[in-house]
C-alpha cells in the first residue's frame, strides 16, 4: 500500500448492505486529522440499505447498483472508482461476492472486515456456528480482498469471549463493537 505523503488523503469508497453502523464509524474515522482516508463514495447494492441515511448525512456521492447483473453492475463500479480517483475501497458489510476480474483491477486496494477469527468461519452465519461448535472466543478480521473468498492476507483481528449466556445476536453485538475500533485501526496500519 502506497505511504501517505503531506496532508493529501486517500480517496475511498466504502460499499455497504445493510445497517451502515461500519459506515458511519468509518466516517467518523475519516474525519479525525490523523486519518489517512477520506470517505468520496458510498456504493450500496441495494436502495433499501439503512447506511445510505450517513452518506447523506455527511454529504457523501453514494450510488445504488442492484447486481441482477454482476457484469454490469460492475462495470459501472469500476467506471465510477475510476472517475472519483477512489484508491482504497473497504467492504462494510457488503453482501455481494465480487468477481476475480474486479478484484484483479483493484488488486490490494479492497479490504473488507469479517465477523470471526479467519481462516475460521468464512462465509455467512459465523456467530451461530462459533457458538455451535463450542469455540471459547470469536472475533473479526480485516483483511485484504482477493479472488478466493474471506481469504487475503489478514491485517488485523480482534478476539471476543463466548460466555455460555451467548446467543448469536448477543455475539453478533459483541464482535461488531470491536469491528468498529478494528476497522480503523487496520486503515491506520495499513498507511503506516
Ligand atoms: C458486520 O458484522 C460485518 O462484519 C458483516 O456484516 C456486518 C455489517 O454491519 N460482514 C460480513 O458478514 C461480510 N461477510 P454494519 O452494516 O452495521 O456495518
Amino acid at each position: 500500500m502506497e505511504k501517505l505523503t503531506g496532508l493529501k488523503k486517500i480517496k475511498t469508497a466504502v460499499f455497504i448492505s445493510g445497517t451502515g453502523s461500519n459506515l458511519k464509524n468509518i466516517i467518523k474515522f475519516s474525519k479525525i486529522k490523523k486519518s489517512p482516508i477520506s470517505i468520496n463514495q458510498v456504493v450500496s447494492k441495494s436502495r433499501l440499505a439503512k447506511g445510505l441515511k450517513y452518506a447523506d448525512q455527511f454529504k457523501i456521492k453514494k450510488k445504488i447498483y442492484n447486481f441482477k447483473s454482476y457484469k454490469e453492475a460492475e462495470k459501472k463500479i469500476s467506471l465510477l472508482l475510476r472517475k472519483e480517483k477512489i484508491k482504497l475501497v473497504c467492504l462494510a458489510g457488503f453482501m455481494k461476492i465480487l468477481s476475480k476480474k474486479f478484484i484483479k483491477k483493484f488488486d490490494g486496494k479492497i479490504i473488507n472486515i469479517h465477523p470471526s477469527l479467519l481462516p475460521k468461519y468464512k462465509g455467512l452465519n459465523t456467530h451461530s456456528r462459533a457458538i455451535n461448535n463450542k469455540d471459547k472466543l470469536a472475533g473479526c478480521t480485516v483483511h485484504f480482498v482477493t479472488a478466493k473468498l474471506d481469504s487475503g492476507k489478514i491485517i488485523l483481528q480482534k478476539k471476543v469471549k463466548i460466555v455460555a449466556r451467548d446467543n448469536p445476536t448477543s455475539l453478533a453485538k459483541k464482535v461488531l463493537k470491536q469491528e468498529h475500533k478494528l476497522y480503523p485501526a487496520a486503515i491506520m496500519k495499513i498507511f503506516n
